[in-house]
């Protein structure tokens, strides 16, 4: 696992998922970091990106663009930078998982941001399922994944799930991209038909 604060945080990161775990810091906005990190990393069977951007939901116009373009640097251009230098290290039967959202389909007002992100997220997906093949690129698209405030949860409700998404049914769509050696260029959406509604 790699993040800004992982290595700082093996401890507990290896309590939550498995003694073994090797955790790494980079910032994926430095070409210098990531670099570094994979070239201590090594050899990588497959590359799964969930680096999240600090973003807040605002009307357009109130957007200052210096957030946005910072947003994008860590979600999209973060995405980009890594695999371009993870490549090197990638098996070739290996793939990769991008991470998209509900945002990227569904309008919503005040999102804008994350709707360029994730567009973008899923337009890259498909270009690089064919340009990286055999290696195997997808990605998830997660709607609302717990914890969320009240207003959220409530607004869940009206999904045909009813209710948000668990952490657990998140990672098992990732876990699945990984094991389906014939899906190639998927985004996979997981929100119980919140997009729908
Ligand atoms: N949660 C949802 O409801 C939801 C819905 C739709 C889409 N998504 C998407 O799913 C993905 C994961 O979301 P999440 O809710 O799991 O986010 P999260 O819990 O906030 O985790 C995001 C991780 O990104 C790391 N990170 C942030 N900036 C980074 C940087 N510059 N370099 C390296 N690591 C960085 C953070 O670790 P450090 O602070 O240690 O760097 C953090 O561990 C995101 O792409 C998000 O847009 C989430």
């Amino acid at each position: 696992m790699a993040s800004r604060s992982a290595a700082e945080r093996r401890q507990a990161l290896a309590d939550l998922i498995a003694p073994g775990i090797e955790a790494h810091s980079l910032d994926v906005t430095s070409d210098t970091q990531v670099e570094a990190a994979l070239r201590a990393i090594g050899r990588i069977d497959h590359l799964v990106f969930t680096a999240r951007p600090e973003i807040q939901s605002k009307p357009f116009l109130e957007i200052d663009p210096e957030q946005a373009k910072s947003a994008c640097d860590t979600k999209f251009w973060g995405q980009y930078r890594v695999i371009r230098h993870a490549l090197r290290f990638l098996r070739e039967d290996g793939s990769i998982v991008l991470t998209s959202g509900i945002a990227g389909d569904k309008v919503f007002r005040n999102s804008s941001t994350m709707a360029i992100i994730n567009g973008a997220t899923e337009a890259l997906c498909k270009s690089l399922a064919v340009e990286l093949a055999p290696v195997r690129v997808n990605a998830v698209s997660p709607g609302f994944v717990e914890p969320k405030t009240p207003s959220i949860v409530e607004y869940a409700k009206r999904f045909p799930s009813g209710r948000l998404a668990s952490e657990d049914e998140i990672a098992n769509a990732y876990i699945h991209l990984l094991e389906a050696t014939y899906m190639m260029g998927v985004t996979m959406v997981v929100d119980g038909g919140a997009r729908l509604i």
